[in-house]
């Protein structure tokens, strides 16, 4: 890592240190390290295979059963190993510590592999839902995929409002499930500190998170490779890969934390 790197690094962490209440804001770049391909950029997916149509729930909805079962013989035949094998690394790791020492207080991630979960991540708001749990799109009761028996011909139908039950990852021009968007806006609402950590901070309504919190005067902190269109108004910017990044973060914030502490003793 260059000196630039580690000088704001340090001022990151003194801002993570002077913040009464830090959030994040995640995208797919954080799980670039545990392989799993980004959205945008050189090797995205939408880069190499296009966006998906905006009517991709709307086509769920004309037939769910025929949606259901392409799905479901697609997964038969193979899953999808990117997904399938991944692990957390160690940025998903530095951020379930900042939030076990109460550096950080809520994570909303847009993504969808419950890669921070198994890190132990406990405060989340899933903004794009979780490609383990299903969901009623009736009631919005949620459900481990495990718990539900699922067969090939047609979705499950929802026991409490006998709404249809569809994976709780959204859809292209499916409306984000209301439990994690208010949730999200209610947590950027409160922060003075916004870590944006891996998205191209494109997409919205996610991409509103930082911004509330820095119209409310707080400030951000981006963790990216690459420019996004939120770097300019950045209280500090680390140009670099998540997972070198943010473990070093940690370690900058405990550094100082001992540096007080002797200074004071
Ligand atoms: P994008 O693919 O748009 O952006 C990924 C960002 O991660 C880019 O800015 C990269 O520069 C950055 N990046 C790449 N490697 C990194 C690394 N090792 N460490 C840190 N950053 C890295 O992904 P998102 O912003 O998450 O929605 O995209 C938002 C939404 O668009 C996704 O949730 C998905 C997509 O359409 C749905 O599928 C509904």
């Amino acid at each position: 890592m260059t000196t630039d790197l580690d000088g704001c690094i340090s001022k990151a962490a003194r801002i993570l240190r002077e913040s009464r209440y830090v959030i994040s804001l995640i995208g797919a770049g954080i799980s670039a390290e545990s392989g799993i391909p980004t959205f945008r950029g050189p090797d995205g997916l939408w880069t190499r295979l296009g966006e998906p149509s905006n009517n991709q729930y709307q086509h769920f909805l004309e037939d769910p059963k025929a949606w259901w079962r392409q799905r479901m013989s697609a997964q038969a035949s193979g899953g999808n190993s990117h997904w399938d094998n991944a692990k957390p690394n160690p940025a998903h790791y530095a951020l379930a510590e900042l939030e076990r020492i109460g550096a950080m207080r809520h994570v909303i991630t847009q993504n969808i592999d419950n890669l921070h979960q198994v890190a132990g991540t406990r405060g989340i708001s899933e903004f794009h839902g979780n490609r383990f749990k299903m969901r009623c799109i009736g009631c919005n009761r949620r459900w481990d995929r495990a718990e539900l028996e699922l067969t090939a011909e047609a979705p499950p139908e929802c026991p409490d409002c006998h709404g249809i039950v569809k994976s709780d990852t959204v859809m292209f021009g499916e409306p984000i499930p209301p439990d994690a968007i208010s949730r999200s806006f209610e947590e950027a609402e409160k922060a003075d500190c916004c870590l944006v950590i891996g998205t191209s901070a494109v997409v919205y309504p996610a991409a509103n998170v930082p911004l509330i919190v820095r119209r409310n005067g707080g400030r951000l902190i981006e963790v990216n490779p690459l420019e996004t269109p939120l770097s300019d108004v950045c209280a500090v910017v680390l140009r670099g890969p998540a997972g070198e990044v943010m473990p070093a973060v940690v370690e900058a914030l405990r550094r100082q934390g001992n540096e007080t502490a002797a200074t004071a003793g």
